[in-house]
């Protein structure tokens, strides 16, 4: 079989393959010079919307409702978009085997493509207590959430389970969320995780106990410190029951693994420069392979404004704005990533968003009683300020926070104190 040539080919179809197909059509792509290879058997589509309207939308939020670029509010490439934009979308198509000295890709169906520049896109997967190798954690009923597909057989499992016990092992981003989805389907929930409190790697102790109190305020149970250590089923192969570190054993029909993400970089790993266990780019998001560029939750990239400090960042608005930039780079800019890291969530009515950054010398300060507003700031002991968080902040309020945590102003620490409501502590700043 002949293989297909192309001069663009990303390598996966998730949020950073749409927003570079956009990008590419933005910039003048001419027809047949890009292909989306993709295992998925969708068009890109905004992959946090799995656990949030896809779980607790009524109606609930479907595909082609959320194919990328509404995420960011701009048009929905449907399918139809990339057959008109000359684009092969090449779907449910595995690629197994990359070849960099002859620029091909081996697809498992046993086709080839060959490619000027490839932009590795291929995401995260998430981990299941299986890769770990716990006992039991391949009952039936044990769920993880990263495709549309997994998304879908939850969904189906919470609407049987209406009435009944769920547990939710970990305390991040997808247990958050997922916790708030099964209690607003009326499905009892129980969060488990090790950690002092929720979002550990971002929130800080105060923050976390506003979200527990308002969590537990929903009636989701919290159950901090241990563990799992293994689960136990029936007969028929399903879960009956989770078994704690501290020997509890909660029983529950309906579990759900949010325990993290790891980058899929199998393929080129032995051929590519590693860091922090993603494809090492440069400012132009190229990888030690300058024909093949690196973006989204793969990369590992030097953060600009933090002195190139190199960074992995698994979150949305990197995925967007690296394809972006990777294709503009392509098209002759030669001016380097500047990402300020972002991360957002929305649960029950809260909304909250973070900008910058939480180095261990800054001190947060919280101002406000998240009712409903809250407004917090890292702030260094020279007085700058490096991060800012809001909680039901206005869409004015919460372009403020984020140029604030770009231009890092110099504070006077203790008038900022003297702030005490969130207002207060927002009207501080210019
Ligand atoms: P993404 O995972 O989107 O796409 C990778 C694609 O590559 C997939 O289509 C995959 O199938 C494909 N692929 C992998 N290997 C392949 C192979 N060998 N051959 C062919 N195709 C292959 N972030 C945030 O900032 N705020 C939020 O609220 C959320 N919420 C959220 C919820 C849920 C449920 C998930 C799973 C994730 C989030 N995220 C998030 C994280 C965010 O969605 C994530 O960072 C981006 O999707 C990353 O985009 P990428 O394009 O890098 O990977």
């Amino acid at each position: 079989m002949a293989a297909k040539d192309y001069r663009y080919v990303v390598l996966g179809g998730g949020v950073a393959a749409g927003y570079a197909a956009r990008a590419f059509v933005e910039k003048g792509l001419g027809k047949g010079e890009l292909a989306i290879i993709s295992e998925e058997s969708v068009a890109p589509y905004e992959r946090p919307a799995l656990s949030k309207g896809f779980l607790m939308g009524n109606p609930p939020a479907r595909l082609p409702g959320f194919h990328t670029c509404v995420g960011s509010g701009g048009e929905r490439l449907s399918p139809e978009w990339y057959t008109e934009h000359g684009i092969d979308l090449l779907l449910s198509k595995t690629v197994t085997q990359v070849d960099p000295a002859t620029k091909t890709l081996k697809l498992v169906s046993g086709e080839t493509v060959q490619y000027d520049k490839l932009f590795v896109a291929t995401g995260s997967s998430a981990v299941t207590f299986s890769d770990l190798g716990f006992s039991g954690a391949d009952y039936r009923g044990i769920y993880c959430l990263r495709n549309i597909q997994d998304a879908q057989k939850l969904y189906d499992a919470i609407q049987a389970h209406k009435g009944k016990e769920a547990v939710v092992i970990g305390g991040g981003y997808i247990g958050m969320e997922v916790a708030a989805a099964l209690v607003q389907n009326q499905v009892s929930c129980t969060m488990v995780f090790p950690e002092a409190h929720m979002m550990e790697r971002l929130f800080t102790p105060e923050i976390a106990q506003f979200y527990e109190d308002f969590y537990r305020r929903q009636g989701v149970k919290i159950l901090k410190g241990p563990s799992c250590k293994s689960f136990v089923g029936n007969e028929n192969g399903h879960v009956t029951g989770v078994v704690l570190t501290n020997g509890t054993e909660l029983k529950s029909e309906l579990v759900v693994v949010g325990i993290g993400a790891k980058p899929n970089t199998k393929l080129l790993e032995p051929f590519l420069k590693m860091e922090q266990r993603g494809f090492l780019v440069n400012g132009q998001l190229q990888t030690s392979d300058s024909n093949i560029f690196a973006i989204g939750d793969v990369a590992t990239f030097p953060l600009k404004m933090y002195d190139n400090r190199l960074a992995r960042v698994e979150h949305v608005g990197n995925a967007r704005q690296m394809a972006m930039h990777a294709v503009d780079v392509v098209f002759g800019s030669q001016k380097a990533y500047d990402y300020l890291p972002f991360f957002y969530s929305r649960v029950f009515d809260k909304s909250w968003k973070f900008y910058g950054d939480t180095p261990k010398d800054a001190t947060c300060l919280v101002f406000g009683e998240m009712n409903p507003k809250l407004f917090a700031v890292w702030v260094r002991t020279n007085g700058q300020v490096v991060g800012t968080f809001t909680e039901s902040a206005t869409p004015e309020e919460e372009k403020k926070i984020e140029r604030i945590a770009r231009e890092r102003p110099t504070v006077d620490i203790s008038k900022l104190k003297a702030c005490h409501t969130a207002e207060e502590g927002l009207n501080f700043f210019s």
